[in-house]
Order: C-alpha cells, then structure tokens, then sequence
C-alpha cells in the first residue's frame, strides 16, 4: 500500500513544488491551499502523514494540527514554519506534532523527517489496531467482553457452568444468547456430550411436542414407527430451548414435570423414560409480563430462571462494538491476511449506531462493508447505508424521540446530538457564514468545522 500524504500550504508555489517532489518519491499525495477543506477531509479519509503550513489564513496550521490529533491520533504531522519562529515549532511539538521543518528547507532534510516520520505513524497505527484485535481476543469462548456488562456475563457462564442447574438467558434479538448457551455446555462436565437446540417458535404445538419427548408408533396420524424426542437424543448432554416464550401452555405443563421427576413419557407411550439432561432456556421477551398475561406459567418459570443471565443489548455496552468488528474483520478475512483500516468516521459511526439487531446485525454491517471495501480501507460509504445515515447527522423522522427504543443513550452521544441541532441552528441564523457563526458561538472557525457533520 503507497504511503499517503496531505499536504496543505497557502502558498501555491511551495504546495506545487513539494507535490512534485514528493511524487517523485513515489508517495500518494493529496495536496491543498485550505486548511479548513483539510480539517473536513481527515474525518473521513485517512493518511499515513501530514505535511501542513503553520501560517496559513483563515485557519491556520495549528487547529489543523489540533484537530487531526483528534481525529486521527495515528496519523504523523510534520509542521513547516518560518525560519526563526522557535516558539510556534515548541507548541507545534507540545500539541503532538512529530517533528517541524524551518522554511526555506532542505530537500534531504525533509525527505529524511518524512521518512521517520512515517515509519513512527505505521508503527503506532498498528499498535492501535492490533490493540483492538488484541482486547477482541481477550475472550471466554470467542465471547468478546470488553464491557463490563459481557465479563460479568462470562464470570456467571464460568461459574454456572460446571453445576447441573438450569440457566434463562434472555436478551434481544442477536445479542448472543446461543453464543452463552454452548459456552455453558463447553464448560461443563456435559461437553463430550451433545448440545442440542430446540426452536419453540418453529414447530406448532403437536409438532413440538412429539420433537421434544418422541412418541410411540401409531400415536398420531402419521406416526409410522417409533420416534425418539430431543430429550432421549440430549441424555447426558444440554439440551437448549430456544424463545422459550413461544412455547404452548400444554407443553409448559409437560416440561415442568419433566424437569422436575427427570424422566419423559413419549407421546402415546405408556412407560417412562428416565433422562439426564441439563436445560438452558433463552428469551426475547419478558416472561414475568407473560405470566401477567397467562401466557407463561409461573411455576415454570421459577424453575427455569434458577440462574438469571442477560444480556445488554449492542448499544448499553458501546466498548463491545470495535472489538467486535475486529473480531468479524479477522473471522472474515482469515488469519495472518492485512486487516482493513477503518476510517475515523467509519470507527465514530459503527460506535454510535443504535445496532437494533445487535452483534448479528453488527456482523452483517462488516461483511458488507468487506465485499465493498477499496485499498484496504472501510468508509462509511461501504457501510450499509443505515449506519452511514447516522453519521452523517441526518434529520431524524418528526416525532422521533432522542432514545432509542426508550432506552438511554450515553450522556455524550446525547450532548453531542444536541450541540451538533444548536450548532446547525445559529450556523442558518447567520445564513450559512460558517466564520459569522463561529464569532457567535465564541468557538473558532476549525473548531465549527470539527462539530459539524462533513458537506454541511
Ligand atoms: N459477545 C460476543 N462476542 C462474539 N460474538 C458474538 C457475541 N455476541 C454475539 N455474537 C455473535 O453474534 C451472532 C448472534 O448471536 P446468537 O445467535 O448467539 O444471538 P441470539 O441472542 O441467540 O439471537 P436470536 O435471538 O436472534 O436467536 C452470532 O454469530 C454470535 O457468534
Ligand atoms: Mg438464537
């Protein structure tokens, strides 16, 4: 991958004569007179190496700098200032750029500066990225768990785990509930046994039951010979009942004496069967608001949620999602391949996305984002475009309430919501003036461009 630099200077002639050179080194170079343009360029393009003016009008090169340590920590700056200006080379160095070079230069110099100067980037770079992929495979069970909410769900898996007692995990739709289910079976002393799944919300009735407990020739229509149920195949093993609240009450009834005498009758059997057989089961929904309902009984519910796990939707463990789009970046592109680079505003956008369908839908985002991706880089254009939406602050339906779902969102994505609507509403005030808009908020103009959505 060729090294890419952006060079800003408002002196047309210096701008040309470093790209030519530069070029001729073989460096991808992107070069421009307006620091502002470039403010509003890093945010969603990122560079191994900036090369900027420190004298530039009407944003000069420090908010430059200041903002590309912000937004991209990774990329090296290399500060060019005017022979004799020690004091702004100090405070360039104090604001993290990586060296400074006095104008006129010397060609060698320079080319020299660049060069360490981006080896450094590169290094740091990949220690960013490889410390996210490092926190990714800090896990139980392939489980990412940066949150504090995820250890403590592996703490209660690895504590669980080894007992006989039956576990109720619940927790929306693709926040891994099966994941927790097999790493409780891995873990305990069942594991050489089977793992087997039951979906209570895909069979009807009849179906489900004859699934679960078998039954004997001739007890239906249709029961052409003996059948053994789920039950009798998870002897010895777990056996995982998935949307435990779809199951009919019927059944409830049957399966609460099952666990409690651990023996099954087939349907249409005379004898009973004994079984050893653990149980987890996994819910979507709240099953005290179905007992409410007569739509689950309580008995068994008591008897299932022995141990209570549950898990926090995507968007209440925000520090799980870049760990976990390394861990699908890596799972999809395969060991010991280079790993994408997100783009800082690719990396803002998938942190403050709502994720309704969380990790599953986390994981489909990325493999999108990889079939469409480009030199290496995933954007926010190869996201799909629900996320990308998102970032770019688009207005959101009248109506809509700033939570999602009813649920809290952090303190500081809601503040920056809010600033971004205020900022947007003095910037019409003064007619679109980005630096009348600026005076008034008594923030300067860098500043604005760094708070307000790119192309605005
Ligand atoms: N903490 C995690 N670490 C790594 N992968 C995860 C994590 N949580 C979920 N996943 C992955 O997300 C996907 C969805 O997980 P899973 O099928 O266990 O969710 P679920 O809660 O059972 O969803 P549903 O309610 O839709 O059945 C799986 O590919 C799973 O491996
Ligand atoms: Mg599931």
């Amino acid at each position: 991958m060729a090294t890419r630099i952006l060079l800003v200077d408002d002196e047309p002639r210096i701008l040309s004569l470093l790209n030519s050179l530069l070029k001729r080194e073989n460096y991808e170079v992107t070069s421009m007179q307006d620091a502002a343009k470039a403010i509003e360029l890093i945010r969603s393009d990122s560079f191994d190496l900036l090369i900027s003016d420190v004298r530039m009008s009407p944003v000069d090169g420090m908010e430059l700098l200041k903002a590309a340590r912000q937004s991209q920590p990774s990329m090296s700056v290399i500060m060019l200032t005017a022979y004799g200006t020690v004091e702004t080379a100090i405070e360039a160095m104090k604001l993290g750029a990586f060296d400074y070079v006095t104008k006129p230069f010397k060609v060698d110099e320079l080319l020299l500066t660049i060069q360490r100067a981006v080896e450094y980037g590169r290094a740091l770079s990949e220690n960013v990225d490889l410390k996210a992929e490092l926190i990714g495979r800090y896990s139980f069970e392939n489980i990412v768990a940066e949150s504090a909410a995820m250890r403590n769900v592996c703490e209660m898996i690895k504590r669980v785990a080894p007992t006989d007692t039956t576990v109720l995990i619940s927790g929306e739709s693709g926040t891994g509930k099966e994941l927790v289910a097999r790493a409780i079976h891995t873990h305990s002393r069942r594991r050489d046994k089977r793992f087997v799944a039951v979906n209570c919300a895909a069979l009807p009735e009849p179906l489900l039951e004859s699934e679960m407990f078998g039954h004997v020739k001739g007890a239906f229509t249709g029961a052409s010979a003996n059948k053994e149920g789920l039950f009798e195949t998870a002897h010895g093993g777990t056996l995982f009942l998935d949307e435990i609240s779809s199951m009919p009450m019927s059944i409830q009834g049957k399966l609460l004496r099952v666990l409690q005498e651990k023996e099954i009758r087939r349907v249409g059997g005379t004898s009973n069967i004994a079984v050893d057989v653990r149980v987890l089961a996994a819910t979507n929904t709240n099953l005290e608001n179905l007992i409410k309902e007569d739509l689950f009984r309580e008995d068994l519910y008591y008897r299932l949620s022995v141990i209570p796990i549950e898990i926090k939707p995507l968007r209440e463990r925000r520090e799980d999602i870049i760990p976990l789009v390394f861990r699908t970046l890596r799972n999809e592109i395969g060991e010991g391949r280079e790993m994408p680079r997100l783009t800082p505003e690719t990396r803002a956008a998938l942190e403050e996305y709502p994720w309704p369908g969380n990790v599953r839908e986390l994981e489909n985002a990325i493999k999108h984002a990889i079939t469409f991706a480009q030199d290496g880089r995933i954007t926010l254009e190869v996201l799909p475009p629900k996320i990308a939406a998102k970032a770019h602050g688009a207005a959101r339906p009248a109506g809509e309430k700033n939570t999602d779902s009813g649920r809290a969102k952090s303190l500081k994505a809601f503040l920056r919501e809010k600033e971004r609507e205020y900022l947007e509403q003095v910037l019409s005030a003064a007619d679109g003036d980005k630096e009348k808009a600026a005076q008034a908020l008594k923030i300067s103009l860098a500043t604005l461009y760094r708070k307000l959505p790119p192309n605005s």
